[in-house]
């Protein structure tokens, strides 16, 4: 695949601290591949220890200046910064295709959606109220100020490459914060892009750093900004060994933290459901991104009383879905990230059918003009709590499909899992629609919808999938910290 822009200067290749864009201190490339070969598509810089101190010191630098700019500045910068995102986004949705695997009608729908996050924030800025308390003493008045809480290092993962980075930027900058950001080793191209833009707009030097390193590297990196007390907060999107790490390492410096961790979301079909829209839902959740996605179902409960019905009408949509590159208009399936997540799916439909179940549709590795790392959507019958997939996250675009005879008994199969991000539900009776989202432990639940995330919305999880919210008026306050003013002597 072939980068193509309109804008070549959307494409960096190196680090952005302080005022300069420059290449890692020790000189070394990392290559950013073709999810659909593995073959080099260009390099951006291999940063070390040297890059994360170093970007550190031009946020710790900035914060200052920043933090004390007029709200209605940081959101005028924010509101250009929205601009110029929309102005270039069919370049940016070409770079996240290329690096990421999305076919293109997604990417544009991911460009729309992170920018959504920039301009709710931009709006958010003008609207950081504190408190006035009652008088509880004569003569004494008690405020409570929010303030920015410093350096923020944004760690972002690379199955929504815009997106992530942007709904942890966005409210950062909105409320007085500096960054550090560290996209993920495989799409590190639209997150240069996109501070590149911000650049563009406006935003001062040392406001936004970035730096870019392999996954052999990143830990040195990481390690910095943890040990390093002027940073105050962590926010990291990926996987939950990789947050209970960063949770365990920040506690020396005491660090707040927002962790956007795995899922293993249910998807429960009643027997009362508006079944072609329950398939319409599963369509829109499980498949977007190629099932790439910590909310996309992972276990597909179906009512015993209409599961053969809900399978024939599921399986003749995703037998139909249309695998190809990414770059070719008309893809609804495009490549997995790389080979390993190709063999994680591979090795979870294997693992599925030895325990007993049956592929409908799909089940198979496909290669297409442009490589060999694509997996055809499947729909897999017979699914059980042992088989691999009902308890690790498949992300790929397999639904397996459990059979269920009472609520009592899916409800207790949808808790029983260490994770709680998204659950989705598909119901006419308007009290169980109560009942069960009430009984589901997960922090979002979809009720006869696929589609929840919004900028809006407040995203996140309990359990094993972490804590902090992105989005919604409740996004600005991961990256607040409350002051509280008691004056006296006023009578
Ligand atoms: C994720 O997969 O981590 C985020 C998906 C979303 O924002 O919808």
């Amino acid at each position: 695949m072939s980068l193509q822009l309109s804008h070549a200067a959307l494409l960096r290749g190196q680090n952005l601290i302080g005022a300069q864009w420059q290449p890692a201190a020790r000189g070394e490339r990392l290559d950013v591949a073709n999810p659909a070969d593995g073959a080099t598509l260009t390099q951006v810089a291999d940063s070390g220890a040297e890059d994360a101190r170093r970007a550190a010191d031009a946020a710790h630098a900035a914060f200052a200046d920043w933090s004390r700019r007029p709200a209605r500045e940081r959101a005028r910068l924010l509101q250009r910064w929205h601009a110029l995102i929309l102005e270039h986004q069919e370049d940016l949705a070409r770079i996240i295709s290329a690096e990421q695997g999305k076919p293109m009608h997604e990417s544009r729908g991911e460009v729309q959606y992170g920018a959504a996050y920039v301009e709710w924030f931009a709006a958010e800025a003008v609207r950081i109220c504190g408190d006035i308390v009652a008088e509880a003493v004569p003569g004494r008045k008690m405020l409570v100020l929010k303030e920015p809480v410093g350096v923020v290092a944004a760690i972002t993962p690379w199955n929504f490459p815009l997106a992530m980075i942007a709904r942890k930027i966005a409210p950062a900058l909105a409320v007085g914060c500096t960054v550090v950001a560290k996209p993920a080793e495989d799409t590190p191209l639209t997150a240069l892009a996109l501070v590149y833009l911000a650049e563009l707009a406006g935003v001062p030097a040392g406001v936004l750093n970035i730096v870019t390193a392999s996954r052999e590297r990143t830990p040195e990196v990481v390690d910095v900004w943890l040990a390093d007390s002027r940073v105050r907060k962590i926010t990291f999107t990926g996987s939950t060994p990789v947050g209970k790490h960063l949770a365990r390492e920040s506690a020396s410096t005491l660090k707040k933290l927002s962790l956007e961790l795995g899922g293993n979301a249910p998807f429960i079909v009643f027997e009362d459901a508006d079944l072609d829209a329950a398939v319409e839902g599963l369509m829109a959740s499980k498949f977007r991104n190629g099932g790439q996605t910590c909310v996309c179902p992972n276990r597909i409960y179906v009512h015993e009383a209409v599961h053969d019905d809900f399978v024939e009408r599921l399986a003749r949509r995703v037998g139909a879905l249309k695998v190809g590159p990414a770059s070719e208009e008309g893809s609804q399936i495009g490549p997995m990230i790389n080979a390993r997540a190709v063999d994680k799916i591979a090795r979870h439909v294997e693992d599925a059918v030895a325990r007993g179940a049956r592929v409908v549709t799909g089940g198979k590795r496909v290669r297409t003009a442009d490589g060999p790392h694509y997996y055809a959507p499947t729909v897999l019958i017979g699914a059980t709590p042992q088989m691999a997939l009902s308890c690790e996250e498949t992300f790929g675009p397999v639904a397996p499909i459990f059979r269920f005879a009472s609520e009592d008994e899916v409800i207790g199969h949808a808790n029983d899992t260490p994770f709680g991000l998204a659950a989705y539900f598909y119901s006419n009776d308007v009290r169980r629609i109560w009942r069960v989202a009430q009984a589901l432990e997960t922090g979002i639940v979809g009720i006869n919808e696929g589609a929840i995330a919004a900028e809006a919305a407040p995203f996140g999880g309990v359990k094993e999938s972490g804590y902090g919210r992105e989005g919604s008026r409740h996004g600005l306050d991961d990256y607040l910290h409350l002051k509280y003013l008691c004056q006296g002597q006023l009578d």
